[in-house]
C-alpha cells in the first residue's frame, strides 16, 4: 500500500517533469542554458548522486532517461526510497527551470536555492552544536497557531528550520519574523522548493565530506551519519509528498507525520502523531539531536537563533554606542577572595529613566577567579560577549572591546528586560562554559556616565594597550607549542587544522589563544598540544611533530602538512574557510576572495568556484582556504615570497585588511600603502586587464620567480 502511493507519487512527479523539460527544450532550444545562482555544483542534487554537471536544457532532457533508470518497481522497500531519490531529482529539474534565463523566481520571503556561501557559513555552527539540527516543515499545520508554535519551538533550541508550502502563509498570518539571519527560512509554497534544503544537505557531502560526485552510496552515508536534518509533514501527506518523504528517509532524515489514514510507520524513519505538539520531541529523538538547555533568569528568550536578529532603530527603546559615549565591555582575573559567586551589581540609574530612542553609556566587567584562570584567557571569554548578547530577544550587539553597540528593542523592555539582566546572561553563559576555568565570577554593569568613563580609560584601555603588546610578541617562534583542532571532523573527516600564534583556523574563529584555551578547558577535546622541537624546513614551516601530529589526527590521511606554503602539502580545507586564495599564473600571484564577494574573480571563478577546488580535508596546491586575519600576517605564504604575491582581492575585504596588510608590508619589504597596488573588482575581473594595472602600478609580484 505504501510502496504503490510512493510510486504513484514518483510516476506524476516525473510524468509532470517530462513535460516540463521537453516544453522547455521546445521553447528555448536544446543549448539553453540551466543552473543554479551562486553554486559551482550546477544541478547540485542531480551532480551528486550520478557524478554528471548538467548545464544546458539538452543535458537535462538526457538525464531524464537517468532518472527514470532508478524508478525501479519491485515491490521492496528500497525499490520505493529510490523512487523517493527519483522523486527528488525531477523536484530539481522543475525549480532549475524557473531560474531560467537568471529569472529570480522567488520573492519576500522565499529564498529558493540557497547559494555554496551559505552551506560553508552553516559550517562552524553546525559542528559546534550552536546549530543542533535542520527541520524540514511542510504543508499546512492544523491551525496557524500549531505551525508557528512548532516552528517556535525549533528556533528556541537554535534549530534552522525551513518551511515548505502552507506553513509559510500560516507563519505570516500571525506575524512570524522570519529570515535565514533568525534561523527560520521559508524555501518556497510549491512542494518542488523542498529540494533546496535537500540541496543543501547534499551540498555539503560534496564540499565538507570530499564525497565523490557520482558515489551515491558514500553520499547517503554522508547525509544519514552527518547530516542532522528530519522532516515534519502536515496532513493530507498525498502520494507526491509521500514519495518526497521517501527521499528523504533514504538520505537518513526521518518524516513525521500527524497523518492518520493510509500510511504505515516505518521505525525510526516515518513515525506518525496525531499531535502537532508532539513533533519537536519526537524528531529529535528520532534524528538522535541532543540540546544543551541553557536556563537563564531574564524575561525574554534566550537562544543562538536570535543571534543574527536586527534591531531597527524605530523598533529600539535605547541603545548604547561606544563610537559616540564611553562604553566598554572587560574580563577581569581576580584573586579568590576578591571576588563574590553570581553578585550582580548596577551602578547608575536603570533603562527605566532613559528617554524612549536615547543612547547611553554602558559598561560591563565580568571579574573571573579559578585556580586555573590565566590571564590569556580573559580576550577568549571577552570575545564571547558578543554572541552571548545577541542570544538576547530582543537585543542586539555589534563590535568589541569598547566600541561595540547595543540596542534593546521596545518589545524586550516591555517585557522587562533591563540592564541588570547583561549580568545574569554574562554570568550564566561565562560559568557554563567556562566552568574548567572559572570557579566564581561577578558581574557590574555601570550606566552611570562619569563610572563607564573612568572604567574606559582608567582600566579598559590600558588592559586592552598590555593585550594588544602581548599579543604582538606571540610569534610562530616565541611560542613552543601549536595545537591542533579537529572540531571540522563532524562534518569533514580528515580535516585538521594546526593553528599557530600568525595562523588561525582557517574558518577565522579558532585562535593561538582560543586553541590554547580550548585544550585547558577540555583535554580530550578538539585542540590537542602539537610539539615543535623537531624543524624539517624552518621556511616552509615543516616539523616532524606537525606531520606526526597530522597523520595522527587524520587517521593517517594526511602524511605531511607545511604551515607557511601554499604549493608544497599545504594545509587542508574542510569547507567552512572566510577566503580562499589561488594562483593566478599571469601575475605570478595569488588572487584571494571572501564568502561574502558574489562577483567574478580574474580567475574566471567565483568564490563559489574557487572554493570548490578545494575542501573536505583533502591538500590541493595552489589554492587554499584561509581565515582573513591570515592576510596580514607575516607567515602567509611565506615560502613563496609572501604578502607581496597578493595581486587582488575584492574592495570590501581590501578594506578589511588594509591597515594590518600595509603595516605588514611596510616592516617586511618597506613599502608603502601596498593595498594601493592590489586590484580589486572596481580594477580588473579579467587577468590581462589586472596584469596591465599591476605593472602601472609597479607590484612587487611580477619581478617575483614563478610559482610553478
Ligand atoms: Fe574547523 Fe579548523 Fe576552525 Fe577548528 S580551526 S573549527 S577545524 S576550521
Ligand atoms: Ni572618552
Ligand atoms: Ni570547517
Amino acid at each position: 500500500m505504501l510502496i504503490n502511493r510512493i510510486f504513484s507519487g514518483n510516476d506524476a512527479v516525473y510524468g509532470l517533469t517530462e513535460k516540463a523539460v521537453n516544453d522547455a527544450v521546445q521553447q528555448h532550444g536544446a543549448d539553453k542554458a540551466v543552473g543554479f545562482p551562486h553554486t559551482a555544483y550546477c544541478l547540485p542534487c542531480y551532480y551528486a548522486v550520478t557524478g554528471v554537471k548538467i548545464k544546458t536544457l539538452g543535458e537535462l532532457q538526457a538525464a531524464l532517461g537517468v532518472v527514470k533508470s532508478l524508478m525501479t518497481r519491485e515491490h521492496a522497500l528500497d525499490d520505493a526510497l529510490m523512487s523517493g531519490v527519483a522523486t527528488a531529482l525531477c523536484a530539481e529539474f522543475i525549480e532549475a527551470l524557473k531560474y531560467l534565463d537568471g529569472a529570480e523566481p522567488y520573492q519576500e520571503p522565499c529564498y529558493g536555492h540557497l547559494a555554496d556561501s551559505i552551506i560553508r557559513e552553516l559550517g562552524v555552527p553546525l559542528v559546534t552544536g550552536d546549530i543542533p539540527g535542520v527541520a524540514v516543515i511542510l504543508g499546512s499545520a492544523p491551525t496557524a497557531q500549531e505551525g508557528v508554535d512548532l516552528i517556535k519551538s525549533y528556533q528556541a533550541q537554535g534549530i534552522l528550520v525551513t518551511l515548505v508550502g502552507g506553513i509559510i502563509d500560516q507563519a505570516q498570518e500571525l506575524g512570524l519574523k522570519m529570515g535565514y539571519n533568525l534561523r527560520i527560512v521559508p524555501l518556497g509554497k510549491d512542494v518542488t522548493s523542498v529540494i533546496h534544503v535537500v540541496s543543501v544537505a547534499l551540498r555539503a557531502a560534496l564540499i565538507f565530506g570530499n564525497v565523490t560526485p557520482g558515489d551515491a552510496a558514500s553520499l547517503l552515508t554522508y547525509t544519514k551519519d552527518r547530516v542532522p536534518a528530519f522532516v515534519n509533514a502536515f496532513k493530507p501527506v498525498d502520494d507526491v509528498v509521500l514519495a518526497a518523504g521517501a527521499g528523504a528517509i533514504k538520505l537518513g532524515f526521518p518524516v513525521i507525520s500527524n497523518e492518520d489514514e493510509n500510511i504505515v510507520e516505518v521505525p525510526g524513519a516515518l513515525i506518525a502523531r496525531p499531535n502537532v505538539a508532539d513533533f519537536n520531541k519526537v524528531s529529535l529523538e528520532a534524528r538522535g539531536i541532543k540540546i544543551k538547555i541553557t536556563k537563564v533568569d531574564i524575561p525574554v528568550a534566550f537562544a543562538s537563533a536570535f543571534e543574527g536578529e536586527i534591531i531597527r532603530r524605530k523598533d529600539m527603546r535605547v541603545e548604547f554606542d561606544g563610537s559616540r559615549v564611553d562604553c566598554v565591555e572587560l574580563v577581569q582575573t581576580k584573586e579568590m577572595n576578591e571576588v563574590e559567586d553570581h553578585k550582580i551589581t548596577v551602578v547608575g540609574p536603570e533603562v527605566d529613566s532613559f528617554e524612549p530612542g536615547s543612547k547611553h553609556s554602558l559598561a560591563y566587567v565580568v571579574e573571573v577567579a579559578g585556580k586555573k584562570m590565566q590571564p590569556d584567557f580573559e580576550p577568549v571569554i571577552e570575545r564571547k560577549f558578543h554572541n552571548y548578547i545577541n542570544c538576547i530577544e530582543g537585543v542586539y550587539h555589534t563590535g568589541q572591546r569598547d566600541m561595540f553597540r547595543i540596542r534593546i528593542s521596545n518589545d524586550a523592555f516591555a517585557a522587562g528586560f533591563r540592564a541588570k539582566h547583561f549580568g545574569e546572561v554574562l554570568y550564566t553563559q561565562v560559568k557554563n562554559e567556562f566552568e574548567a576555568v572559572v570557579d566564581k565570577c561577578q558581574v557590574t554593569v555601570y550606566t552611570d556616565p562619569d563610572e563607564c568613563t573612568r572604567m574606559r580609560h582608567e582600566v579598559a584601555i590600558p588592559t586592552f594597550d598590555k593585550r594588544d603588546a602581548r599579543l604582538e610578541t606571540l610569534t610562530d617562534e616565541s611560542v613552543d607549542v601549536y595545537y591542533s583542532c579537529i572540531l571540522c571532523q563532524a562534518f569533514s573527516p580528515s580535516h585538521v587544522c594546526v593553528v599557530t600564534p600568525e595562523r588561525l583556523g582557517l574558518c577565522g574563529a579558532v585562535s593561538w589563544l582560543d586553541a590554547k584555551a580550548t585544550n585547558e578547558l577540555d583535554p580530550n577535546g578538539p585542540c590537542q598540544i602539537i610539539t615543535k622541537e623537531r624543524p624539517i624546513d624552518v621556511n616552509l614551516g615543516s616539523y616532524e611533530d606537525v606531520d606526526e601530529a597530522v597523520k595522527k589526527y587524520s587517521q593517517g590521511a594526511l602524511e605531511h602538512v607545511t604551515l607557511y606554503s601554499i604549493m608544497q602539502d599545504p594545509m587542508t580545507s574542510c569547507g567552512c574557510f572566510e577566503c580562499i586564495c589561488g594562483i593566478e599564473p599571469f601575475s605570478n600571484g595569488v588572487v584571494i576572495a571572501n564568502r561574502e564577494y558574489a562577483g567574478m574573480t580574474p580567475l574566471g571563478m567565483t568564490f563559489s568556484e574557487m572554493a570548490s577546488m578545494t575542501g573536505g580535508g583533502v591538500q590541493t596546491p595552489g589554492f587554499m582556504g584561509h581565515g582573513k586575519h591570515f592576510i596580514s600576517s607575516k607567515k602567509f605564504m611565506k615560502a613563496e615570497g609572501g604578502i607581496e604575491r597578493i595581486v587582488w582581492m575584492p574592495k570590501e575585504l581590501k578594506e578589511t585588511v588594509a591597515e594590518r596588510l600595509n603595516k605588514t608590508a611596510k616592516e617586511l619589504y618597506g613599502i608603502d600603502n601596498f593595498t594601493d597596488m592590489i586590484g580589486d573588482e572596481t580594477v580588473a575581473t579579467d587577468p590581462e586587464v589586472l596584469v596591465a594595472f599591476l605593472t602601472e602600478h609597479n607590484h612587487p609580484a611580477l619581478s617575483m620567480d614563478p610559482m610553478m
